[in-house]
């Protein structure tokens, strides 16, 4: 969804914090200007819901100013359960039609009132011989829309486009390791309530699918099992992270939430094998703060059987080493994919 504007800031309302980020694009590839992280207390943005969109906006604009940002055109991107991404086939028509004959289509797939929905699509490459065409077809709960507009818009910012996080992965994907034509590839950013999968096939999303987990289920196993509180958890799951060896209760529940995880993950790949939206997929790539998680990457390997490795969205954007250390950088490099990808896109995109 396109609102007008043109230099824009990538920002990813994360549920447990933002991350706005400025490229400067320097021919083929990007550099980074400014980049910042803000947290955002508990309940704020629940499941891709923006709660208290007055709240967020104080702390959207609190950033902006932190990293004296000029420019005020806002790319964002929703997730969870605002958006539903479906690929559909319909019958070969003029392109031109397509905007109006969605509308039709969409009310077999679209598990919304289609009068609180935006619709937006993508025609996907299909065989041109074909009597069907592929379309990915998205839809946006209006309300929620709104919630995002007037966060971004009372930070006193400009609200260019609203995107989708599962594209923005892909979009950064791609800007980092090109379009890999001929394979399937899964893109996992676990992040913190929800993780975005993506699966490109070919250079293009065929499947977008959020999953309602991630790092808070660490916590909240680790409250339930050890008898500590959420913020306790948090502590012993990320500290987990940083000793060579934790206590074997404290391990026990992450390698228990980490099958959880794995098990979810293996659900979407069944639901995506089962829904025929393309070929079987072959390697993955994780990102979001979660993957920092010990043993996680390496249990989803084991669990789905499938090549399985860590997202560099740095390898090929550049940043200078005087402003941001490279010790930094590696650290969040795994938060940075979606606002990476949001922050690359042009008015026009979509
Ligand atoms: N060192 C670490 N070890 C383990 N987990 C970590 C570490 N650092 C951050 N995390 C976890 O990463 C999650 C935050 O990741 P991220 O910023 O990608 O999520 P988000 O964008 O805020 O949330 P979402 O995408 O789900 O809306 C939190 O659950 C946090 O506990
Ligand atoms: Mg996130």
């Amino acid at each position: 969804m396109i609102f007008g504007g043109r230099q824009l800031i990538g920002l990813d309302i994360g549920s447990s914090s933002i991350k706005m980020i400025e490229l400067k694009a320097t021919g083929k590839t990007f550099k980074i200007n400014r980049f910042g992280m803000a947290p955002l207390p508990p309940g704020l943005v629940e499941g891709g819901e923006v709660l208290d969109p007055g709240v967020l906006s104080g702390i959207i604009s609190g950033l902006h100013k932190e990293l004296g940002l000029r420019t005020k055109h806002v790319c964002s991107g929703m997730f969870g359960g605002a958006v539903i991404v479906k690929k559909i086939s319909i019958p070969r028509i003029d392109p031109k039609l397509i905007s109006e004959q969605i509308k039709w289509e969409a009310e077999q797939y679209i598990p919304f009132d289609l009068s609180e929905v935006n619709l937006d699509y993508h025609l996907l490459k299909s065989n041109q011989s074909s009597e069907t065409m592929d379309i990915l077809l998205v839809a946006a709960k209006q309300d929620f829309i709104i919630r995002y507009y007037e966060a971004i818009e009372s930070a006193g910012l400009h609200c260019s486009i609203i995107d989708v996080n599962g594209f923005a992965l892909a979009n950064c994907f791609e800007m980092n390791y090109g379009a890999r034509n001929g394979q399937t590839l899964a893109l996992i950013n676990i992040g913190s309530g929800v993780s975005n999968l993506v699966i490109v096939d070919n250079g293009e999303v065929v499947f977008c699918r959020d999953i309602p987990i991630g790092g808070n289920l660490y916590n909240m196993e680790i409250a339930r099992e050890l008898g500590v509180s959420q913020a306790e958890a948090e502590d012993l799951k990320i500290g987990s992270t940083r000793a060579s060896e934790s206590p074997p209760e404290l391990s026990a529940v992450i390698s228990a939430t980490n099958e959880m995880i794995c098990d979810e993950i293996r659900n979407s790949f069944d639901f995506y094998d089962s829904s025929n939206s393309g070929p079987e997929v072959g390697s993955i790539f994780l990102s979001g703060g979660s993957i920092h998680i010990p043993q996680l990457v390496e249990a989803i390997a084991n669990g789905t059987q499938k090549d399985c490795q860590v997202l560099n969205p740095l390898q090929n954007v550049e940043y200078s080493a005087k402003e941001f250390s490279p010790d930094y950088m590696n650290q969040i490099a795994p938060f940075l994919a979606v606002s990476i990808g949001l922050a690359a896109r042009k008015v026009g995109d979509s």
